[in-house]
């Protein structure tokens, strides 16, 4: 397994890939974890060599947010993607990405207006566009992604759409379901940044957002739901809640009731300055 960080080196190395087989990318910001791994996996299983990059991105990152101490640990990444069959790790640094005089930014409307992109204004642009910039450096068959980000997959699979996106194509873009802790908590590189009292606070996130399921699948109405559901996480310890919402799976549009179409309840809440994101199906009412 290589690990590369020059774009010059990485075009060949990609070249020689492809002449063996086909190619999946799982884009990551490192610090790996099983969700990762999952990843990795599901793209073994659906291309012959598996490019993981790892990039921790700038432009995503809002001016308050936790760019600087994001973990980094390359040589543990390096180890385990090693150990999971990956063939190359691509892992530019922020000059090789972003070089003098870049200008341009991939703006996915509608998609990117709610939820995370209300709370993080321009980082679902920032997302957009680095991950448009790997497909044309990798120009992978496939690229696998995680629903822990539901909106992320689907602001990268509009664009893919809009852009008439070949390499990959959009029914190449494929979700991975989301990877938990024993007590729900989905992981997250940011978890490491909680207290041991911070995760217990954090391990109630999922089993409350079941019982809003439960009550909102049952006839509850959703409005109601969801402001129990904002209140239960204030009491169980959460410091505040960004979004807890009921949207349609696939356009994002909030929703006011079930209308038989898959719907997700998606929900940011913080512990501390910590920030904490999860989804979950709905049953189609
Ligand atoms: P990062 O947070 O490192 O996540 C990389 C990928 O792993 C994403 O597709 C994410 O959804 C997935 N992932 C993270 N935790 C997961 C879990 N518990 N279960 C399943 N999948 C999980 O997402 C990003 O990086 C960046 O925004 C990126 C797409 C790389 C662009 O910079």
């Amino acid at each position: 397994m290589q690990t590369i960080n020059r774009l010059n080196t990485l075009k060949q190395a990609v070249e020689d890939l492809r002449q063996s087989g086909t190619v999946a990318l799982v884009p990551t910001m490192g610090a790996l974890h099983a969700g990762h791994v999952a990843l990795v996996r599901r793209a073994r299983e659906l291309a012959d060599h598996v490019v993981v990059s790892i990039f921790v991105n700038p432009t995503q990152f809002g001016p308050n947010e936790d760019l600087a101490r994001y973990p980094r640990d390359l040589a543990a990444d390096q180890a385990l993607l090693a150990a999971e069959g990956a063939a190359l790790i691509w892992a530019p640094d922020a000059a090789e990405m972003y070089p003098a005089g870049f200008a341009t930014s991939v703006a996915v409307e509608v998609l990117s207006a709610n939820y995370c992109g209300a709370v993080r204004p321009g980082h679902f642009a920032g997302v957009a566009t680095v991950v448009l910039k790997l497909f044309n450096q990798v120009r992978p068959n496939f690229a696998v992604f995680g629903e822990k980000d539901w909106q992320q997959l689907a602001v990268i699979r509009r664009m893919v759409q809009d852009l008439n996106l070949t390499l990959p194509c959009v029914e190449n873009i494929v979700g991975v379901p989301i990877v938990r802790e024993e007590d729900g908590l989905a992981l997250s590189s940011r978890n490491a940044y909680l207290s041991a009292a911070d995760r217990r606070v954090a391990g109630q996130l999922n089993a409350l957002m079941r019982r809003a399921i439960a009550q909102i699948e049952t006839g509850d109405e959703v409005r109601a739901a969801l402001t129990d559901l904002e209140n239960a996480l204030l009491a169980a310890g959460f410091a505040s809640v960004d979004y807890a919402a009921l949207a349609d799976a696939e356009s994002l549009a909030p929703l006011g009731a079930l209308t038989g179409s898959p719907a997700r309840l998606l929900v940011a809440a913080r512990i501390g300055t910590t920030r904490l994101i999860d989804n979950m199906p709905v049953a189609a009412g």
